[in-house]
């Protein structure tokens, strides 16, 4: 893969954030190292990406898709990396989780691939967790909730009890397999890059097609994106007291993380863990307040937002569902503790046009999008010891224990 250096880097305390990267080559061939002699364009040779897909963990978050897509984007990601499927698929009337694993199982043994998946509401799960005092991702029945976030680190938890040190989430809706196979290749150069073990990798889409009058329109920006970027990057903009742009990944749902961070990220719940990402990192490494984390702020944390040349093609979900997710970034943003109250008034503001009635305007929206502790406090080794005894639905193919 060929790409270039970031052209400019807003600095926030011990956190870089990287403008949009742009690549050159999908496949630069078996040659690694710079350009030439001018050295704006890194080059990645196959032997480097498969180093670190070799250490990576791609977590697929599903609910209710179909079945064809799930296999489509199975087919995409490498197979040096684990995957690790986290289902929260109704289990009746008909048992679409059985459906999966049955299509994961026959698949995985075709493509000789190590995967491993998981029901988020498994009974078990619910217990294991309660047990280690992890309560902050668990419903009132004891399970873990409902909700994109909630699988995601669910993810996480399994992708740490196999040692992987790098993580990447893909939706599991997307209908072409090249553009996840770019994704996973995407995540690896952006880690090759990172001059500090804390680094965040966010793809950012290069069309979105929309269909439009019976032809394919190649929109760059959906609403959503638009709005939650702008948002958020006013949070900098205030934060900084410079007007910037460079954030244009709030909501991709296509990103990576090095597990050292992984581990000591909060999460908020469902759709608005993608923007609270940045909301947290700028809250704990930005050097706004007093840090628990000294060896990172001494490192710093990189944040990476790199194009992609495939279009990205997924379910339409239809417009209640992206107001939810609008909804769902613009409260994360306000309640943030680092968003100064002009943006916060403004935000608030956004919300109630989104909302249909006024009754919305009293919403707790603290309660509404629940604050996930880092996963570092929960004991690995408990963990999977105990997933591996207890959890029924946490199934393993390709030789995985
Ligand atoms: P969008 O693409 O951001 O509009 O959101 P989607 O509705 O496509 O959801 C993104 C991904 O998360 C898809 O792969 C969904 O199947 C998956 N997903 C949505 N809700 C949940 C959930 O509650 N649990 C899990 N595990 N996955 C979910
Ligand atoms: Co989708």
């Amino acid at each position: 893969m060929k790409l270039d250096f970031p052209r400019y880097t807003e600095r926030l305390g011990a956190v870089s954030i990287h403008a949009v990267q742009r690549i050159y080559e999908l496949d630069s061939g078996k040659s690694k190292g710079f350009l030439s002699s001018h050295q704006t364009i890194k080059k990645f040779d196959y032997d480097e990406i498969s180093n670190i897909l070799h250490d990576m963990a791609i977590i697929i978050p599903v609910k209710e898709e179909k079945l064809k897509l799930l296999e489509g984007v199975l087919s995409g990601i490498p197979n040096e990396c684990l995957v690790v499927i986290v289902s929260n698929s109704p289990r009746s009337p008909v048992d679409r989780f059985e459906m999966e694993v049955g299509t994961v199982r026959q698949l995985g043994r075709f493509m000789d691939k190590r995967l491993v998946m998981i029901h988020q509401r498994d009974p078990a799960l619910g217990d294991i967790l309660k047990k280690l005092g992890y309560d902050s991702i668990l419903a009132s029945d004891g399970k873990v909730r409902n909700g994109k976030a909630e699988g995601m680190v669910v993810g996480l938890l399994i992708a740490r009890m196999y040692q992987k040190d790098y993580v990447g989430f893909i939706d599991s809706d997307n209908y072409v397999p090249g553009a996840v196979n770019e994704y996973v290749k995407i995540f690896a150069a952006g880690f090759g890059m990172a001059t500090t073990p804390y680094s965040n990798v966010r793809v950012s889409w290069v069309f979105k097609p929309k269909v439009r009058n019976n032809s394919l329109q190649f929109s760059k920006w959906g609403r959503v994106s638009e709005i939650t970027n702008k948002n958020l990057n006013a949070l900098l903009s205030n934060i900084t007291g410079f007007e910037t742009e460079v954030i244009k990944t709030g909501n991709s749902g296509e990103h990576a993380l090095s597990m050292p961070l992984a581990e000591s990220l909060h999460y908020s719940s469902g759709y608005s863990i993608e923007p609270y990402e940045f909301v947290d990192v700028f809250e704990k490494f930005g050097g706004l307040f007093a840090s628990q984390y000294p060896k990172m702020i001494e490192k710093g944390v990189e944040i990476f937002q790199i194009e992609t040349r495939n279009p990205h093609f997924h379910e339409d979900k239809g417009r209640a569902h992206l107001n939810d997710m609008l909804e769902a970034a613009l409260a994360t943003i306000a309640g943030s503790k680092a968003c100064p109250a002009e943006l916060k008034e403004s935000l608030e503001e956004q919300m109630a046009q989104l909302a249909e009635t006024k009754s919305h305007r009293k919403t707790d929206y603290r309660k509404k999008y629940p604050i996930i502790e880092p996963i570092n406090t929960v004991p690995g080794d408990d963990f999977a010891k105990e997933l591996r005894e207890k959890a029924e639905t946490f199934s393993r193919f390709g030789g995985l224990r």
